[in-house]
């Protein structure tokens, strides 16, 4: 490779550099990283690396989210504090970033002074410009625990059909919605007790406010820097019914009351904000902080936040999904603009990911673990591939099913792309000592330079997001070379080349527009396989490559190293491990494998142990008899020990007392991993009683024998992440009694 740039890959020059700052939503620090988080962040790596081949600036700045109740509680639970609690999830953030070959310039938190600092002056401002109102509200609150309680902490009976352990918001059983206060005998699902009324002043941002409306209505259907429109036409139309013809926006409550996790509020002792205002402000403190440790120098950006927002070239743009657009669309946006803040320039909202069909949950991710995908030593960018292969420009949702990805990381990716290379590299090497031809015209004509053609095309394509065409695009580009390599036989070239000038000749000429065919494939591909395009131009002898270089054709005579293979297909079997499918796969418990895995192999499911117990399933009108349940011998187990398993980010090892002896009458424990790592600290489940299934066939995993399996509440599809709950029986239950 050799070492300095030529003049064409210097960076756009002057006038038209684009001075971008991008964000991706802020992750819950509650949690690993799942599949849609990966979404996300390839998604925006794909655009963010476009733009830097385009030779602009851009900051990418994320954070972890780490304030709020469910993540207080969480750490209580744990038996943790709550900065403890989020410093644990944010050390596991790196494996995954780097894995993916994610680009964000600064990974910071919201439990940090520079947003403690922005989220109140933010406020101070809102408050000095008449936004911020307070009024008393009533609220339910847990004597026990001595907390206004969040809607979803409070459960009771429907009070329209009496069903129990409703939530507050609406009734699972017969669909009515209500206030939690219509709940009939109410209780808190922290303490159990009966919740109070209690009043507590509150503090309120003035959406109701006529210059907010009429703010958001012309931001909201307004463009960007480029005369494109902010937000996309779905989005467009959902402002649209939110704000109304006539319409009004309530205000919006900002304040939440000690005992919280967040930021205070100035001069309201024991008040704090909701986790939701000072969240998005954590892009800024992000930002502030990249800036303020000199890391923005690295970028080419050396003034401070403020003069770099001043600047009214800084574009900002936030990539975010389908969830939380309300937040984005019209409480950051006002927030900012009433404040006197740079208001965002565009928002680019993406679906959902599913795998074989099925919703993720937010506290168990999907069968597929990024990690895990990782660390059995899948390819990063066959994913970063398959994504980008499905993505528009829409909120659309998109599908992972292991057949397709296959099919197109193999078939495609590799089949038609990689090939390129592969295919003319010996041929090369062996007849021409690695050269290209010697005359310029025949490496700048011909399918090289079609190919140079659809420059324009795939960079409007980019900026817009919309990758999937991007890949049909040069899938069809590489079909294109595909055919001119085959029908010009260079295999057979080869054979006359000693003897047959003219046939030496022609193949040097098929070598080398192949060689340019796929040097500017490679440069195409580069958003999406860093990697790959950036050990393509190793192969070439090409510095990186920037977008302008595609019409820079290699010199003639120039001289590409010796070609290393650069990418495997796809297993099978990697799949079936990835979903767990597999005897001694690391995958934990039943509960952590997607309800209807895709496996990738037709003899996998039918191995599957799961797969052959359900030949035993309900009757057709979906009940079992009591003989079925009697089948599963429930007893309850008193934890003995409980412990981390190296290896395993999911699994704790819990040995039990289910009041068994062995064949010499002596006391036995039973050894169970369960997947509930996420949700508690083995310390504090020791001398714990709970439930374990004891009939269940032994389990061989990658860490040991699994006798069995301990049962834990978690709601399906969760986005409250109401997290995982062990089974614990009531006072007076003793290991070893069977559960009937
Ligand atoms: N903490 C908030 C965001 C605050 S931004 C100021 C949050 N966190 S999250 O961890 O739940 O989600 C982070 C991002 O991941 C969001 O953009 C969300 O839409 C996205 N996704 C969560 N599940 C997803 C899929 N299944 N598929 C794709 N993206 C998904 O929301
Ligand atoms: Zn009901």
């Amino acid at each position: 490779m050799t070492a300095s740039s030529t003049p064409s890959s210097a960076v756009t020059a002057g006038a038209n550099k684009r001075r971008i700052f991008v964000t991706t939503a802020l992750p819950y620090a509650n949690g690993k990283f799942h599949l849609g988080h990966m979404m996300e962040y390839i998604q925006a790596d794909i655009w963010v690396r476009f733009q830097r081949m385009q030779g602009h600036e851009v900051h990418w700045m994320c954070a972890d989210d780490t304030h709020g109740a469910p993540i207080m509680i969480a750490a209580e639970k744990a038996g943790k504090t709550p900065q403890e609690f989020v410093a644990e999830i944010a050390a596991t953030r790196k494996d995954y970033l780097d894995g993916f070959h994610l680009s964000i310039d600064n990974w910071h938190s919201t439990d940090s002074p520079e947003n403690t600092e922005l989220a109140q002056d933010i406020y101070r401002k809102l408050k000095a410009a008449g936004f911020i109102a307070t009024r008393t509200i009533e609220q339910f609150f847990d004597p026990v625990k001595s907390m206004f309680l969040p809607d979803r902490y409070i459960k009771g009976e429907c009070p329209k059909c009496g069903a129990k352990d409703q939530y507050g918001d609406s009734c699972e059983n017969c669909g009515a919605v209500y206030a939690p206060t219509d709940l009939k005998n109410p209780y808190s699902t922290l303490s159990g007790a009966t919740p109070e009324m209690r009043s507590s002043e509150h503090f309120f941002f003035k959406l109701s406010d006529p210059q907010c409306v009429e703010f958001l209505r012309g931001w909201t259907e307004g463009l960007d820097a480029h005369g494109k429109k902010r937000l996309q036409s779905e989005i467009i139309a959902k402002t649209k019914e939110w704000l109304g013809e006539d319409g009004k926006l309530g205000d919006w409550d900002i304040s939440r009351d000690a005992p919280y996790f967040g930021i205070p509020i100035p001069d309201a002792p024991g008040k704090y904000f909701y986790v939701w205002l000072d969240a998005p402000v954590g892009y800024l403190a992000s930002l502030k902080n990249y800036f303020d440790s000199g890391k923005a120098a690295h970028n080419g950006e050396t003034r401070s936040l403020a003069d770099f927002l001043a600047d009214p070239n800084t574009e900002q743009i936030h990539f975010i999904g389908k969830d939380i657009v309300y937040f984005h669309v019209l409480f950051w946006p006002a927030m900012l603009k009433f404040a006197g803040y740079k208001v965002p320039d565009s928002v680019n909202v993406h679906g959902f990911i599913t795998v074989g069909g099925e919703k993720m949950s937010k506290s168990r991710g999907t069968g597929i673990d990024p990690l895990k995908y990782l660390q059995i030593g899948m390819n990063p960018e066959w994913l970063r591939y398959y994504i980008a292969a499905k993505l528009n420009a829409n909120v659309e949702d998109v599908d992972f099913t292991a057949e397709d990805f296959m099919a197109r990381v193999n078939s495609d990716l590799i089949g038609k792309f990689v090939n390129i290379a592969s295919r003319t590299a010996g041929f090369l090497q062996k007849h021409f000592d690695g050269r290209i031809f010697e005359r310029q015209a025949v490496v700048s004509a011909g399918v090289g330079e079609d190919l140079a053609g659809l420059a324009a095309d795939l960079a409007e394509l980019y900026e817009a997001r919309d990758f999937g065409k991007v890949v049909r695009r040069v899938m069809e580009a590489a079909d294109f070379v595909n055919g001119y390599y085959d029908t010009s036989k260079p295999w057979e070239l080869a054979k006359r080349a000693p003897q047959d000038e003219a046939a030496r000749v022609q193949l040097h000429v098929v070598c080398t527009v192949v060689v340019e065919s796929f040097r500017i494939l490679a440069t195409y591909l580069a958003p999406i396989l860093p990697r790959l395009a950036s050990e393509a131009f190793a192969f070439l002898n090409l510095p990186a490559q920037q977008w302008r270089d595609i019409h820079e054709p290699l010199k003639a005579g120039h001289k590409v190293s010796p070609y290393k293979h650069l990418m495997s297909r796809v297993e099978e079997k990697q799949l079936d491990e990835l979903f767990g499918l597999l005897p001694d796969a690391s995958a934990p418990a039943k509960a952590e494998r997607p309800a209807k895995p895709q496996p990738a192999a037709k003899g996998a499911a039918s191995s599957n142990a799961a797969a052959k117990t359900a030949a035993s399933g309900p009757q057709a009108d979906g009940f079992i008899s009591i003989d079925d349940f009697a089948k599963v011998d429930l007893r309850i187990a008193k934890i003995v020990n409980a412990e981390l398993v190296e290896g395993s980010d999911k699994l704790l090892r819990l040995t039990l007392d289910v009041g068994e002896t062995n064949e010499s009458g002596q006391p036995r424990t039973r050894n169970v991993f369960s997947g509930i790592k996420s949700a508690y600290a083995p310390e504090s489940l020791i001398g714990q009683h709970t439930v374990l299934v004891a009939n269940l066939a032994p389990r061989k995993m990658k860490f040991g024998v699994s006798e069995g399996m301990v049962l834990a509440a978690s709601a399906k599809d969760d986005h409250n992440d109401a997290g995982l709950y062990l089974l614990n029986p009531h006072a007076g239950a003793r290991a070893g009694m069977k559960v009937t």
